[in-house]
């Protein structure tokens, strides 16, 4: 049976962008909502922006959970800790949770441009306390912006993938190859999200100040795509080379 992946609160801008682009690359999608029909909806607005046989569903938030194989938490900050309290007997064993998360100052009424101090460090580190053992978690897409997923466009944009867990950091980093123009880069561990997020904010400041909505970061010598094989061995670096010969 073909993997489900979850979109928690996935009416939104990211969330639906991220479905998108996801379905149109042959996933099976599960809006998930506070509310079912407002899901339902959504779900019904990207089938038929898609067309052909996308497979996409809407439901509330934890019968997403339940149901799904991979979940993209994209709610505000404000309201990750409620919804995920709310989860936390619903998981599966073996789920992969996705945190786009970015404690952006907006979230409580303050600048796009600002973040919040996050006491764990970052909102992954939140997420990660509020998870059941046998979830596992990778912080990505937090600088890949909703306009520009929801575009037909490529993306132009390197997506950073932070995990303590290597299944969780590959799947992720699978999810991302699915964007047309979007590369997946290794991060480390999942305490990097710390220094990831933030760069959202800068971007909501570069975006105003260049009047565009689409700005991203791009990263320079590195291999052009995510390698999966660890670092250093003979494989690795000639994969590597055979990726920039092939470009
Ligand atoms: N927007 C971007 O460009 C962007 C880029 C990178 C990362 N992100 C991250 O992606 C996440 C979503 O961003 P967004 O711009 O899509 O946000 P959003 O549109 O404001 O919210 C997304 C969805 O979350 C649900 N939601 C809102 N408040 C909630 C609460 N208190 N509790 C539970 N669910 C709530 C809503 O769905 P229902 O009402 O249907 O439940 C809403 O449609 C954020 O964490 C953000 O930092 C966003």
């Amino acid at each position: 049976m073909a993997r489900k992946i979850a979109l928690l609160g996935g009416t939104g801008a990211e969330g639906s962008g991220l479905a998108y682009r996801l379905a149109k690359a042959g996933e099976h999608i599960l809006i998930g909502s506070r509310d079912a029909v407002r899901a339902q909806e959504t779900a019904k607005l990207l089938r038929e922006r898609i067309g052909g046989a996308a497979q996409i569903e809407g439901m509330d938030n934890p019968s997403a959970t339940a149901a799904c194989d991979i979940a993209v938490l994209t709610v505000p900050f404000s309201g990750a800790v409620a919804l995920l309290r709310q989860l936390k007997s619903v998981w599966k064993p073996g789920t992969i949770v996705i945190d786009t998360t970015v404690p952006l100052a907006a979230t409580v009424g303050g600048a796009a441009t600002r973040v919040l101090g996050v006491w764990q460090g970052s909102a992954a580190q939140q997420t990660q306390e509020l998870l059941p053992a046998g979830v596992s978690l990778a912080a990505a897409f937090q600088n890949l912006g909703a306009d520009v997923l929801a575009s037909d466009n490529p993306v132009d944009c390197d997506v950073l993938v932070c995990s303590d867990d290597e299944k969780a950091k590959q799947v992720a980093a699978e999810l991302v190859g699915k964007i047309p123009g979007a590369r997946a880069l290794n991060g480390g561990k999942l305490e990097n999200a710390r220094i990831v997020a933030p760069f959202t904010a800068l971007l909501a400041g570069l975006n105003m100040r260049y009047k565009v909505d689409g700005a991203g970061i791009r990263f320079t010598g590195l291999p052009l795509k995510w390698n999966p094989q660890p670092p250093g061995t003979r494989l690795s670096l000639l994969l590597s080379r055979q990726a920039v010969t092939n470009r």
